[in-house]
């Protein structure tokens, strides 16, 4: 099959989209489009590199959202039904809310909406799919109360993208996620994969919703679901 595989921002259910797309690529065609957001916080996770290994020629190209400016010329190829199929996963509330509204002025949400002219299937894996409490995972992070003042930092001195200002923050937009400033704090004041929870807003579970009245459009619930939709 030929398939296009959406990454919008999201930190939720990031590696479980990655390494379902990873199984896919195994034996299928698979292009991969970014969001400029999926992008960022694909690094933040230190996951970009895994995606970038996986693609590369024709109809597997990794598609950066830069690249495409304004108007979206590869979503053509939905219009023109080149693909089998579109996945979106994970889906941030940013984009279901723009897809639920009409709206296509993003990689991905363009996407989407060529890919209904195209009468090609979409599947969306949204973070925002229940009300109440979700356990998700954060990037690295500096954790200011075990954080010594050391004279020379060693998590900052480790870090190849000079993305650590010591005992104030790591520059997420810097960071490309390696995990080189946990191994080499000795006071473990840098955490990676923290669990937190967070609530998910009813706004954001109502567009979810809304999804089922879009033609050729289906929500799964977890990305793991998708290799038994599609084998
Ligand atoms: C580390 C990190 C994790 C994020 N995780 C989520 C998330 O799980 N869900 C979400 O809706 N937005 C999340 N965001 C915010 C989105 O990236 C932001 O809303 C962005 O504008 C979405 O753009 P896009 O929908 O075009 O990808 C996260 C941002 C960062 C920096």
């Amino acid at each position: 099959m030929k398939i296009a595989w959406g990454i919008t921002g999201a930190g939720h259910m990031l590696l479980e989209s990655v390494e379902t797309l990873e199984e896919l690529s195994k034996e299928h065609e698979v292009t991969v489009l970014l969001s400029a957001a999926g992008e960022e916080v694909l690094k933040m996770y230190g996951l970009y590199n895994r995606v970038e290994a996986i693609t590369g020629g024709y109809y597997q190209e990794l598609v950066l959202e830069k690249d495409q400016k304004f108007s979206y010329p590869l979503a053509g190829r939905f219009s023109l039904g080149r693909y089998d199929l579109l996945i979106v996963s994970p889906s941030t509330s940013n984009t279901i809310a723009k897809v639920i509204n009409g709206i296509a002025d993003t990689l991905i949400t363009n996407a989407i909406a060529q890919a209904g002219k195209g009468k090609t299937q979409t599947l969306i894996v949204p973070v925002d799919l229940e009300a109440g409490e979700v356990q998700t995972v954060l990037p690295s992070k500096l954790e200011l109360e075990l954080c010594q003042h050391c004279q020379t930092c060693q998590a900052a001195a480790a870090c190849p993208q000079d993305a650590i200002t010591p005992g104030v923050e790591i520059n997420l937009l810097k960071c490309q996620g390696c995990g080189g400033c946990q191994i080499a704090c000795p006071f473990g004041a840098v955490s990676g994969g923290k669990k937190i929870f967070i609530r998910m807003r009813e706004v954001d579970v109502s567009n979810t919703k809304k999804l089922d009245v879009l033609e050729d459009v289906d929500v799964v619930e977890t990305p793991g679901q998708l290799l038994k939709i599609i084998s």
